[in-house]
């Protein structure tokens, strides 16, 4: 069970971390243009391998990137403050130009769970990059993951007991779906009232702001985020390597709104191998059909 991870910076690294921590793989192998980094990032992983699970961790060029069965795909620029997520979109689609097709001839039978921001258009991309390969990017999984753990803040639960999907663009446009989240299998708003806790719409435009905000605010105060997506990212190639079948908010190409962006999914060994089409809202609905519309528009630039 081998992963590779291509692009050894704080994503990557600790997407490689948390692989390693989580015993995910048995084998982990890290790939940068700077191998340097790659060898010194590799060596510093491996020595947690002994305290955890075994991981033989090692890096190299893209020829190790033979029988891996997930590559994740970190490499490019990150945000800086103020800039947003497609900001990104020029600087790292050239980037990607010249990873994909290695990735492809290298390890043509692996799932590539893309990382890279903007995550749905770079998804989008690689696709077309390596024809049949199976696709998926990181997409809201991270996003869910914020908008459980503010529920359940609120709820004052483990939010492993909070389900809630972010659907559409990983960016500024996404939707908190909050027609889909429950506590404990009830309605948010029951839960809480049943609970006798506080729940008015103000405490849900905090938490829809916050979600929406967490990756800003966290790059305001350390520049970069990297310890939710690696965990992410782990969970994700955890789905792959053992056949889950997880419901995972990834990032896949979507006929029905013609991009990439992200839905509920069934993810096992193939990658993507269904959808969900969650029942919405009518402003739920309007506001996913938005978000497609800006990551069309936006995407426009790469087709050209
Ligand atoms: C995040 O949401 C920046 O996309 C990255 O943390």
């Amino acid at each position: 069970m081998k992963v590779a991870v291509v692009g050894a910076g704080l994503v990557g690294a600790t997407a490689a971390y948390a692989l390693t921590l989580r015993g995910s793989c048995s084998d982990l192998v890290l790939v940068d243009r700077d191998e340097a980094r790659a060898q010194a990032e590799a060596q510093d992983i491996a020595h947690a391998a002994p305290v955890s699970h075994g991981t033989r961790v090692s890096s190299g060029g893209y020829a190790a990137l033979a029988d891996a069965r997930v590559v994740v795909v970190a490499a490019g620029a990150n945000q800086q403050p103020g800039e947003s997520r497609l900001d990104l979109l020029d600087k790292n689609a050239a980037i990607f130009r010249a990873v994909i097709p290695q990735i492809a001839h290298h390890a043509p039978q692996a799932v590539l769970l893309i990382a890279t921001n903007p995550v749905d258009l770079l998804t989008d991309l690689a696709g077309r990059l390596a024809p049949g390969q199976s696709v998926l990017g990181s997409g809201t999984v991270l996003d869910s993951a914020r908008f459980r753990h503010m529920i359940a803040q609120r709820a004052n639960v483990d939010p492993r007991h909070v389900h809630g999907y972010v659907l559409g663009e990983h960016g500024d446009s996404e939707v908190l779906a909050w027609s889909t989240a429950a506590v404990a299998g009830l309605p948010v708003a029951d839960f809480m009232a049943a609970r006798g806790l506080e729940w008015t719409p103000e405490l849900r435009g905090e938490i829809d702001t916050g979600t929406r905000d967490a990756a800003a605010t966290i790059i305001q105060g350390k520049r970069a985020t990297y310890y939710g997506i690696g965990a992410a990212l782990a969970r994700i190639a955890e789905a792959v390597l053992g056949d889950r079948r997880s419901v995972l908010t990834v990032s896949a190409p979507t006929p029905e709104y013609g991009v990439s962006l992200s839905l509920p999914r069934i993810v096992g060994a193939g990658g993507v191998e269904g959808t969900l089409l969650p029942t919405l809202t009518p402003q739920e609905a309007a506001a996913l059909q938005e978000s497609a519309d800006v990551l069309q528009k936006r995407g426009e630039r790469l087709k050209a």
